[in-house]
């Protein structure tokens, strides 16, 4: 690290040595020091997240390395690192940075980094024992979100072997887990029975209602969006001075200005505001008592967004919200009966209800072969590993031995889903990576499309989009998105272009910058020696919809009658493509397709579109069924004797001679 003088933070703003973690500045400093392990616990505002790292800097651990602090949302990350770089009078991304997928902002200078715990845990995959670090933060770790969950069991396991955890570290690595009082105790026996300090709460009472709007059966969003205006409103006419705070399932907003005098501020927020972040001033919330959950679908094998009822123990973060700085009223509503039926005790970890192919792979390259022993918290169940398995088969990032190839090496590098990876880096090998690049980003970032609220409005978007779709040539959601890319990136007024036709200038310039990281990604794996390559003569439309289902053949449909498809994996789902496609109502010409993802309303709707030939697809299907999972996961537990997987590889060439089938790129 360089040398640089210990800059003055005798300037904190003032408030913050009112905050109840003041008082314990000089013990936490010092619990730090004497373990490798703690855990700290305090209500949500106590100071956690901005101070903590403030006293570990001013205690000078940062001469020995960066203090990281890990939050499981970008916008946590960035709020925060924000707030803090004020704190502490510098300006953002010196001293204080923050790094998100996507978005680095820090420099050399930068010792409190707030980063995602997806980043960190790209860095523990080049850097197992963090030696730019002197100590990580896991911040928010009752959420239980999947990357924390792994970061927790990396780090344990490397802590707890005194050569791994010292090899390229000077001083030892200090580990701090914060995270609501609930899961203190657990966490604190995983890691070997580490001291847990609470900082003690300074709350008032909240005096929560229920409302018979929402019962057991009502599960249509729609419902409860009306209903939460209305109390809001209720609210706002009946209730004292104090601002609202919302939970809805919808993005967050400008959440952090402070209301004109004399005028009430409503919040509207998604559980985000429940722990990570503070608003202050809030006196009523209202509760709509759901969430937007990303939630592994075994009806439809794939990872979806669904809005399902909140846990209870989230019911209670959400209602603490209110008595922050005086006392507080909740507002739930639905019934008491919908409390006891439909919301379970505690929120799922997210580890217990995704797709883990992602983490998976990560593990695997951290030379974590043995995946179902790995000390997790919460043991995913064993069928989601396998499945994962499943599927890192498919796209060749493991081979039949569960080992790591080449290519999932390669794919690791990329923060995308493997699949969209797979053929991104099918593309770079056949030196087309200008048509996939800009796919990948665009489907990286929120919904570009714009659907105005106002009927005639809508009629006019849905035609400048349709337009764009003629336009494109080959009409498919993919060229789409290429199209829409191309087309703004070439105007000479890119936000005035966007205005005329729909679609979102900021999320497009965020797929601007996300295709330059991903390019760089890309060039720094090319330039090394053994990146492969291939030779395609065929038509541009033809190459571009091949790459795609190298990635994309696991989810391949096929038209059966009239608007229906079926998913060719396994599953069988009957699904439908949804109306925002470019193919919608154009089914009858259809026959094979690949989409991009699923939605599950009431029907099952296929997304971002693209119809293929059943040729290019003819050698990869099999791979849907033929895989052995067992075969996949008793080697993953080192079970199996080499010569067996030789006996295996010569079954594989075998069949591969038999069935004719071209030898993949990779
Ligand atoms: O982490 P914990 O919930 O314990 O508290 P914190 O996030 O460190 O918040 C401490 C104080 O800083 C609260 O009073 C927040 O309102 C304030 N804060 C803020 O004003 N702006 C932010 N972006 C973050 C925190
Ligand atoms: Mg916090």
């Amino acid at each position: 690290m360089s040398k640089r003088t210990k800059w003055d933070t005798k300037g904190d703003l003032d408030e913050s040595k009112n905050l109840p973690i003041y008082q314990h500045k000089a013990t936490l400093q010092q619990a730090v020091k004497d373990n490798s392990f703690l855990v700290v616990t305090g209500e949500t505002g106590s100071g956690k997240t901005t101070q903590l790292p403030q006293y570990l800097h001013q205690a000078g651990f940062w001469s020995n390395g960066k203090i990281g602090i890990t939050q499981p949302r970008r916008v946590a990350a960035i709020t925060v690192a924000q707030r803090v770089s004020q704190e502490m009078h510098c300006s953002l991304g010196r001293e204080v940075g923050y790094q998100v997928r996507f978005d680095d902002c820090t420099t050399q200078d930068t010792v409190v980094k707030y980063m995602t715990d997806g980043c960190l845990l790209r860095e523990i995959l080049a850097d197992p024992v963090l030696s730019q670090y002197s100590v990580v933060i896991l911040d928010e770790a009752h959420e239980r979100s999947l990357n924390t969950d792994i970061l927790l069991g990396l780090l344990k396991q490397t802590l707890s072997s005194p050569d791994k955890a010292s090899k390229g570290r000077s001083v030892p690595l200090k580990v701090v887990v914060m995270s609501a009082t609930l899961e203190t105790d657990k966490l604190s026996v995983f890691l070997g029975g580490c001291p847990v300090f609470t900082i003690p709460g300074r709350t008032f009472p909240v005096t929560s209602k229920f409302s018979c709007a929402i019962g057991p059966k009502d599960t249509e969003s729609s419902v409860y969006i009306k209903e939460v205006v209305k109390v809001a409103l209720d609210v706002h006419t009946s209730e004292m001075a104090g601002d609202i705070l919302v939970f809805l399932t919808d993005q967050q907003k400008q959440i952090f200005q402070p209301p004109p005098p004399g005028i009430r501020k409503c919040v509207v927020a998604t559980n985000i505001a429940a722990t990570s972040l503070t608003i202050n001033g809030i006196k009523y919330i209202v509760d709509s008592g759901f969430v937007k959950q990303l939630n592994h679908n075994s009806r439809v094998g794939m990872d979806i967004l669904e809005v399902v009822p909140i846990s209870k123990s989230e019911a209670l973060q959400r209602a603490g919200r209110a008595g922050r700085t005086s006392a507080g009223k909740c507002f739930r509503i639905y019934s008491p009966a919908f409390w006891e039926k439909c919301m379970p005790e505690y929120t799922v970890p997210e580890i217990q209800r995704t797709s883990l192919t992602a983490v998976i792979l990560t593990l695997k390259c951290l030379g974590v072969h043995d995946v179902i022993r790995f000390p997790y918290l919460d043991r995913p169940e064993e069928r989601f590993i396998l499945e994962a398995l499943k599927q890192l088969y498919q796209c060749d990032a493991i081979d039949r031995r569960g080992k790591v190839t080449r290519l999932g090496e390669l794919m690791v590098e990329f923060p995308l889903p493997p699949g969209l990876t797979r053929a991104l880096l099918q593309a770079a090998s056949l030196g087309c990576e200008d048509l996939l690049l800009p796919v990948a980003a665009m489907l990286s970032v929120e919904n570009i499309f714009i659907r105005p609220g106002h009927p005639e409005k809508q009629k006019e978007a849905d035609k400048k989009h349709r337009q764009l779709g003629v336009q494109a040539g080959s009409c498919n959601d993919f060229t789409m998105l290429l199209s829409v890319f191309e087309k703004c990136k070439a105007s000479d007024a890119p936000s005035a272009w966007c205005k005329d036709n729909y679609i979102h200038w900021r999320a497009l310039k965020s797929a601007f910058s996300v295709e330059t990281q991903l390019r760089e990604i890309l060039l720094r794996l090319q330039k090394k020696r053994d990146f492969p390559m291939e030779k395609f003569d065929g038509n541009k439309s033809e190459l571009f919809r091949r790459c795609l289902c190298t990635g994309y053949f696991t989810n391949v449909a096929r038209r059966s009658v009239g608007k229906v498809f079926c998913t060719m994996d396994g599953h069988g789902s009957m699904v439908h493509i949804h109306p925002s496609s470019t193919l919608f109502d154009q089914e009858a010409q259809l026959d094979w397709v690949i989409f991009h993802d699923l939605l599950v309303t009431s029907r099952i709707y296929i997304r971002t579109v693209c119809p293929i030939r059943y040729d290019w697809v003819k050698d990869l299907l099999p791979k849907l069924h033929e895989v052995d999972v067992y075969e996949l996961s008793s080697v993953a537990r080192e079970e199996v004797t080499d010569e067996e997987v030789a006996k295996w590889m010569t079954k594989e060439t075998a069949k591969r001679q038999t069935e004719g089938s071209a030898e993949a790129v990779f």
